[in-house]
């Protein structure tokens, strides 16, 4: 979602512009820039698009030694130069960059800003215009007048603030939206996310929400909106900055559906002993194995993981598993059992949605997991554990290796608790064997990418809409499958419980509609033909996925042989690759899907 760089200490225009660009992944539709050279000169420009935009129109002698960035992702008003930040008030003085929703603005500007004059639609505008009038009014320096508006305001935000009489310091605030503070030799930098900015410093002080700081080139002082102080601890952040490029790819969507081999090898040597047995914190193998239920909240690709996930617990550990939209979770909280355990699935640790259900979870003093790919992201700090998916950074907004991860990881966890309380299926489960012809069969399945460019070519791309269908293990990832091609391609595409077709939905099948079969469940592969029948008799071209033990003469993509319960980490990779040729050979930015954003920090 929106991204923001500031730096103070040295010349800031390409830092800012450059870790700006380290952030377009995360989706935007304008960015801006302030800098102030602080000899008396400032500028600000702003413009709607690509960062590529902005540096067009940025003059040769715009510099300073201060400066914040953002890419805006548009909430509050369209996406136009005005609305773009840095916002600004009326008086000139304060510029303000922010990421977040603040949820009264409507009543801050109706209550404390009646005569103002605004710009934009913006709720950002309304709270630099507060913190002018506070200063002005008051007679507060900025920063004491910056902390009055933060207690007047409700809602989420990471903010920085320059105030252009005293251009040598940044003020931040920070609740709810993640904020970066890293620490270099005579500058500072403040990141919505570190690994923008991982090539000027790799030592960083993670905010908390409801700390505000004041920094300058050489010093820092963290506060709450009353003034106590607070001390922060800085952290060297172990991230390899190659990790998070791209590489010879044209596209990091592919480079990550390749990486997914050495993520399962990654897997189970960090999660795996020699023998095979689980190498999980036992305070988290205690705290599931002392559950009556679990809960699985998350949103979009990790909420189907999530569900591949309630089967594999529900196998392994014996406990009843639920999964749960975070975003519906957040605001009907589901009827708890006694001793419940909470899992947090989200690759990047941020997603508002589920933050939401954690906070609550721990009102109720109800444990939880993270499991998430980005070690200190939110929900990581606010969860009672964490599981780490090492899967490196993933760049792309369509989520693809941090799926197949979450689903391996919840094996592993599965695995470790089911042992512990004794389950002879987890015992006699041998998942360094599964993991490791997971890792083969991927690299089989990328191996033969063409093929599957080819069925992408000749059957999704002429098509507008499309279908995705299996039973158990196959219908959960029909879903996940059916998320990645339209996000990716925009070809209206969903999933499907493969029986469930002839109870309506089939009469949407005409001649050419692409139909794509997932048969990998033992129990089921036979009814699941019966449903391709009906669909190829009303016309469908019907794309088959099937597991090699299940495989008849005709089926298009044959995998290679797995337990069913780890299926799902072949049979999603041909589909992740389907999305990616349909999206290419449609000439569209496979990385950037339009109106979409990687990490979704608004509810
Ligand atoms: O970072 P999270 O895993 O919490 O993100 C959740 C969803 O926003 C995310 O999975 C989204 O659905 C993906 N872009 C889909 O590819």
């Amino acid at each position: 979602m929106c991204g923001i760089v500031g730096v103070v200490g040295k010349p800031a225009r390409e830092v800012v512009l450059n870790g700006l660009k380290n952030l377009e992944y995360r989706g935007y539709d304008s960015a801006g820039i302030y800098l102030n050279d602080l000899q008396g000169h400032e500028y600000l420009t702003k413009a709607v698009g690509r960062i590529a935009n902005l540096e067009e129109k940025l003059a040769p002698e715009e510099e300073g030694t201060t400066g914040i960035g953002h890419t805006r992702w548009a909430t509050h008003g369209h996406p136009t130069v005005e609305n773009a930040h840095p916002q600004y008030s009326e008086d000139g003085r304060f510029y303000l960059v922010h990421n977040g929703v603040i949820e009264n603005y409507l009543e801050l500007k109706e209550k404390y800003l009646a005569g103002a004059h605004f710009k934009s639609e913006t709720d950002t505008e309304v709270v630099v215009q507060l913190v002018a009038k506070l200063a002005k009014e008051e007679n507060l320096d900025a920063f004491s007048a910056f902390k009055q508006a933060l207690k007047l305001v409700k809602g989420s935000y990471a903010f920085l603030l320059v105030d252009n009489t005293k251009p040598d310091h940044i003020y931040i605030a920070k609740n709810k939206s993640p904020m970066m503070l890293g620490l270099g030799d005579g500058f500072n930098i403040i990141a919505s996310d570190a690994i923008s900015v991982l090539d000027q410093t790799k030592t960083f002080i993670a905010l908390n929400d409801g700390d505000c700081a004041d920094v300058t080139k050489d010093s820092i002082e963290i506060q709450d909106c009353d003034g106590n102080k607070a001390e922060r601890e800085a952290k060297v952040l172990d991230i390899d900055p190659n990790a998070a490029s791209k590489g010879t790819y044209e596209f990091y969507m592919l480079k990550e559906i390749d990486e997914q081999p050495a993520v399962m090898r990654r897997l189970s040597t960090d999660y795996l002993d020699e023998a095979g047995k689980p190498v999980v914190d036992e305070k988290i193998i205690d705290a599931v194995s002392q559950a009556d239920r679990i809960y699985i909240f998350a949103a979009g690709t990790s909420y189907h993981a999530g569900l591949v996930g309630k089967e594999i617990f529900e196998k392994f550990t014996g406990i009843p598993t639920e999964v749960g939209y975070a975003s519906e979770a957040g605001y009907h909280f589901p009827m708890m059992s006694k001793h419940p355990f909470f899992i947090f699935l989200t690759q990047s640790g941020e997603t508002a949605d589920s933050r939401v259900v954690l906070t609550e979870a721990n009102k109720r003093g109800i444990p939880s997991l993270t499991m998430t790919n980005v070690e200190g992201s939110t929900l990581s700090r606010e969860a009672t554990y964490t599981m780490l998916l090492n899967a490196g950074p993933e760049i792309a907004v369509a989520s693809t290796k941090a799926y197949t991860a979450q689903v391996a990881l919840q094996a592993i966890l599965a695995k470790a608790v089911g042992e512990k309380l004794g389950d002879q299926a987890a015992k006699d489960w041998n998942l360094k064997q599964g993991l490791s012809l997971a890792a083969e069969g991927i690299q089989e399945i990328v191996d033969g990418k063409e093929k599957i460019e080819e069925l992408a070519k000749k059957y999704l791309i002429p098509s507008r809409n499309a279908f995705y269908i299996g039973r158990g293990i196959d219908h959960a990832v029909s879903l996940e499958s059916a998320l990645k091609l339209k996000e990716v391609s925009y070809i209206q595409t969903e999933g499907f419980a493969a029986a469930e077709l002839k109870h309506g939905t089939i009469s949407l099948i005409e001649d050419g509609t692409p139909v794509i079969a997932l048969i990998n469940d033992p129990v089921t592969a036979d009814l699941t033909r019966g449903n391709i029948q009906e669909v190829a008799s009303r016309g469908a071209n019907v794309i088959t996925i099937v597991g090699k033990q299940f495989a008849k003469e005709g089926d298009n993509i044959v995998l290679p042989e797995i337990d069913y319960y780890l299926s799902a980490l072949l049979s999603v990779v041909p589909t992740q690759l389907l999305a990616y040729f349909a999206s290419k050979n449609k000439g569209l930015d496979v990385d950037k899907p339009r109106n979409l954003a990687k990490s979704v920090t608004v509810e």
